[in-house]
């Protein structure tokens, strides 16, 4: 059975200039305690996916379509009531932007002991003192305000209150994206050994496919909102099959050029008037002449993999 199941996806925010088609039909399956890694460029839809997986796109956006079945429910479909009790209990975000997003007025301490009543968990400084060493962190930290923790410690604590109701699935949008590369790889090490504790699944998004490829088992590729490869990690980079993900593999810094990031060729499209066909196309170095005409279905590769390209 599936830690997660997300089909047909769509989502859209509604804008002064129209529509913009953020997330179009995007279907995938998490095992439980497996890691998927989400990348994209800037726009992609990473958020987006991200946030609607615990249905929290506020207005002007919206789920449009699409099922997210956790736990025998549709995320997409719950009540309030249930929404409350899923999120942070079976499904929990660890938020872009980690570092701002405890409360700055109350302790460390009381963050856990507001999360444990608001579902009736059982807390209490054990509890937390263990939550805090889970992520490496000591029980001091439970009386110290957020502005007394480094970024990186804050960012602990946001993987501490993730994992403190044992959630099936933990959703972490750029957890590391504003810390440094040392800290960012200890961070990562430290979600993976409480996940694994736990045995939750997990959706990382991210942008740096080579910090992705030592944390995922399977990496998912989105393009002007839509999944357009989803492979395990190994046979992405050993092949990849689609020709953005080929790019975004081409513009990593090879061995010896170390951080130096080439960039991508031209701009992702409108989301906002769509164009026919894929929506690479105008980028692509092999488009056909169908790519201007017929969207890519999603086609299974061997080996597990799938791919949205008429000629990969
Ligand atoms: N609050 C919003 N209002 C209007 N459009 C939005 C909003 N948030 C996201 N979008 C649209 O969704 C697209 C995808 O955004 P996002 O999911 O944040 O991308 P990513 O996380 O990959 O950078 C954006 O390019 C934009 O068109
Ligand atoms: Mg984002």
């Amino acid at each position: 059975m599936s830690a997660l199941s997300v089909r047909n996806l769509s989502v859209e925010f509604a804008t002064a200039r129209g529509t913009a088609r953020a997330v179009q039909n995007v279907s995938f399956d998490l095992a439980p305690g497996e890691r998927l890694g989400l990348v994209g460029e800037s726009g992609s839809g990473k958020t987006t996916t991200a946030l609607s997986l615990l249905r929290l796109i506020r207005p002007p956006g919206r789920i449009a379509a699409g099922e997210i079945l956790l736990d025998g429910a549709d995320m997409a479909r719950a009540t309030a009531a249930e929404l409350r009790r899923m999120r942070g209990a079976r499904i929990a975000l660890v938020p872009q932007g980690a570092m701002n997003a405890l409360n700055p007025v109350l302790t460390c301490g009381a963050q856990f002991d507001d999360l444990f009543a608001a579902h009736g968990a059982a807390g209490g400084a054990p509890r937390v003192g263990e939550l805090l060493a889970s992520v490496g962190l000591g029980a001091e930290v439970a009386e110290l305000y957020p502005h007394q923790l480094s970024g990186g410690m804050k960012q602990r604590v946001c993987i501490a209150l993730a994992i403190a109701l044992r959630p099936a699935v933990i959703v972490a949008d750029e957890p590391t994206s504003a810390l440094d590369v040392i800290v960012q790889k200890q961070i990562l090490k430290t979600l993976i050994a409480v996940q694994r504790e736990i045995g939750a699944a997990v959706v990382l998004v991210g942008h740096d496919m080579g910090l992705m490829a030592q944390f995922a088992h399977r990496i998912g590729v989105m393009y002007a909102g839509r999944l357009v490869e989803l492979a395990p990690v190994r046979d992405i980079f050993a092949r990849p099959r689609h020709p953005y993900t080929r790019m975004l593999i081409d513009s990593l810094p090879g061995f010896g050029e170390r951080g130096v990031f080439k960039g991508i060729q031209g701009q992702p499209p409108s989301l906002l008037t769509p164009l026919p066909g894929c929506p690479f196309a105008p980028r692509c170095a092999i488009a056909m002449a169908r790519c201007g005409v017929e969207v890519p279905e999603t086609r299974i590769l061997e080996g597990g993999g799938e791919v949205r390209c008429h000629a990969a």
